[in-house]
């Protein structure tokens, strides 16, 4: 990393709209981003109409201004370009460039995010405002980091999307017969005899294709990549120096293919926002810094070795850009949160390699649409329980510098692609329950609430640190994905596969001769038969436990079977079985069902086990996350206390937080945490 964003300070801030307010809270917004250690702000993001108030037409004297108050105090800026926002002015010039639903509803100006990112006037206009920005901004003291747009995510079927799509298409398969294998288009009289005959996929009568669905999502990842890319080299030709990202929206809605951005992102950056509030809140956000942290390494290899991938020497380094100060949005309604759970949240992501915790907002607005969201300082100002934390927090990351020397290691890995999920989600498949991100989320779950520490891969990253791979339905297997697979437990590695995984090729197709068609030999099975489980149904497991969601005929071929299905149709056949396969020395597992969260907890642990893994801190008790950050001389332990109990860890080296030495143990209030820079022996 370049410039002045690598100041050895972990971030702290958040997006800042100074044009949301007169000048006079700016100066008290300044006064108080001191107070509370705030070291970069995000600026600009939805500020394009107030930038550009008409076509051609700039005020830039308010973030000349805002800009300069900031750096004469300190504060870096992550200068956003505006274009998630198009202005007026823009949707009324060019009515092509308002984006298409499936349905063929042409939606319109009022909220955000209203555009078509294939549209040609919208991409100048981007371009073009981008490049402004560039020109004025790219040497200003201020700017530590460009932050190109927000959150890509947005999709459209308008005319200029469908032409798109079809050059797409031609590029990827070459000729109509290509595509029409890849698709399978014979079924239901699909088949394609012209290219012009090629649509997006649109609201049709009954199930669309899979193999169109999955290009459609392929492609438009592609665009609004290609969106991304125009805009950043725009700002790396104006200085080269500074890096750029974009921020990272997730969810399984959302039609980007992360990993394979992150070859484009000088970093890594996500926006977290928890959906659960009970303890679901803590495991989606260390699964989501897992995440990052996986698709941060994987940029790092690709950039390094773009065809054979190798580990590289220095820590991959990714940012959590937003997250909640308070609220957490859930179905309905939005839960405020208690006492020191946001900075629990916030080290739960350093703990896995966050570069710092910044917030969406600074300062909560007094109108707009997301009036009520959280915000450092909220609607009753700084007098407030939200930014005393605020400020308790950056002096707790102000203390914890240190730490960005660390890199997470561990000895298990989950794999996990996108496009899976995607074509999981097929409304032709034989459940309507499946789901590629919930059953990633069941695997770490799994492995969290057991204490081990994992990283989340993409297929084909390297392999040699894991002694354990886990493939939680990862649902569409290559021949490359396959000899990856193959190599590992060739070289002793130990697998764990879930089902579904391994059963279509990447068009979604059918691996024929029985499931799972790619690991079937790796696995020592056969499965003849699926029997999805309704929402409410459940399957008894011998030796205790449930299955849900999945169950399936299972024919051992070598296997040995760890449990079985107990009562219905399958009782008394596998339901979990093990094997030892290949020429190494490694087991590889295969869940049929989707075990309980105890019981899933129980085999994962067993397999943990069998291959060598050992958990971060096993004297660490129930409802203590511990999670480790080192180098050859160094090592730091994270400690969250996520119970209502003060709780006792027995720890070595120092408290960074209050800087004494830890006597054995340290002693963690309810809720709160600890970070021990750890003697190393
Ligand atoms: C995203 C966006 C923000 C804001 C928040 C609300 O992260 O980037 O602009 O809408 O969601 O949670």
């Amino acid at each position: 990393m370049v410039g002045m964003w690598d100041d050895g300070r972990l971030c702290h801030g958040g997006d800042y709209n100074p044009e949301q307010w007169p000048p006079a809270t700016w100066r008290e917004d300044v006064d108080l981003m001191r107070r509370a250690r705030i070291n970069l702000v995000t600026v600009g993001v939805f500020a394009w109409s107030r930038l550009e108030p008409a076509p051609g037409r700039y005020d830039f004297d308010w973030l000349d201004e805002a800009l300069d108050l900031l750096h004469d105090s300190g504060i870096r800026v992550a200068l956003a370009t505006p274009t998630a926002s198009p202005p007026p002015w823009f949707s009324l010039a060019h009515p092509d460039a308002l984006p298409v639903t499936a349905d063929g509803v042409r939606l319109h100006h009022g909220s955000r995010d209203t555009y078509c990112a294939a549209a040609p006037s919208y991409r100048a206009a981007a371009r073009s405002i981008a490049a402004t920005l560039a020109a004025r901004y790219a040497h200003h003291p201020a700017v530590a980091l460009w932050h190109v747009h927000n959150e890509y995510g947005t999709t459209c079927h308008c005319p200029h999307t469908e032409t798109a799509f079809r050059r797409w298409l031609i590029d990827r398969h070459g000729d109509l017969d290509t595509l029409n294998t890849a698709w399978a288009t014979s079924f239901w009289s699909q088949h394609y005899a012209d290219w012009a005959y090629v649509s997006t996929p649109r609201a049709t009568q009954y199930h669309a294709n899979p193999g169109h669905l999955l290009d459609f999502r392929r492609f438009w990842s592609d665009t609004l990549l290609a969106a991304y890319t125009e805009q950043r080299d725009l700002l790396k030709a104006a200085n080269p120096t500074i890096p750029v990202t974009t921020n990272y929206v997730l969810g399984d809605w959302v039609p980007v293919d992360h990993a394979r951005w992150a070859t484009e992102v000088d970093l890594v950056a996500i926006d977290h926002y928890p959906s659960a509030v009970d303890g679901g809140a803590e495991e989606q956000t260390a699964l989501a810094a897992d995440l990052a942290r996986g698709w941060a390494r994987h940029g790092h290899h690709r950039r390094a070795h773009p065809t054979t991938p190798d580990r590289p020497a220095t820590p991959a380094t990714w940012l959590l850009m937003e997250s909640a100060a308070s609220q957490i949005h859930t179905t309905g309604r939005s839960h405020t949160k208690e006492p020191g759970r946001t900075a629990r949240h916030s080290l739960s992501h350093i703990a896995r390699g966050s570069l710092g915790a910044m917030f969406f907002q600074w300062r909560a607005p007094a109108g707009g649409a997301e009036r009520f969201h959280s915000a450092l300082v909220p609607h009753t100002g700084p007098d407030s329980r939200t930014f005393r934390e605020s400020v308790r927090l950056g002096d707790t990351l102000a203390r914890l510098a240190e730490v960005t020397a660390g890199e997470v290691t561990a000895d298990i890995a989950l794999a996990w692609d996108a496009a899976s999920s995607w074509a999981l989600r097929h409304p032709g498949m034989p459940s309507t329950l499946l789901d590629g991100h919930a059953e990633l989320a069941a695997a770490h779950r799994a492995l969290w609430r057991a204490g081990y520490a994992c990283d989340v891969i993409v297929p084909g990253d390297p392999l040699d640190p894991y002694r354990l791979l886990v493939l939680p339905a990862l649902y569409l297997a290559d021949d490359t994905t396959v000899d990856w697979v193959r190599t590992h437990v060739d070289a002793g590695g130990h697998l764990l596969v879930s089902y579904l995984s391994g059963v279509a090729d990447p068009h979604a197709r059918i691996h024929l001769g029985g499931y799972p068609g790619a690991y079937r030999d790796l696995l020592g099975l056969r499965v003849e038969e699926f029997h999805p489980l309704a929402a409410d149904e459940q399957v008894l497991l011998s030796g205790g436990g449930t299955g849900h969601i999945w169950s399936e005929t299972v024919h051992p071929h070598g296997a040995d079977t760890v449990c079985t299905y107990v009562g219905g149709v399958l009782d008394g056949r596998p339901a979990v079985t093990r094997h030892r396969a290949g020429t190494g020395t490694g087991t590889t597992w295969y869940l049929s069902t989707r075990p309980d969260d105890n019981t899933y907890r129980r085999l994962i642990t067993e397999a943990a086990r069998t291959a060598g893994a050992h958990p971060v801190h096993p004297d660490a008790p129930p409802g203590v996350e511990a999670i480790r950050r080192a180098h050859p001389q160094a090592s730091w332990l994270f400690l969250l206390n996520h119970t209502d109990r003060p709780q006792r860890v027995p720890t070595d080296g120092v408290d960074l937080l209050t800087g004494t030495p830890t006597d054995g143990q340290t002693t963690l209030p309810a809720g709160g945490t600890a970070v021990i820079r750890e003697r190393l022996r």
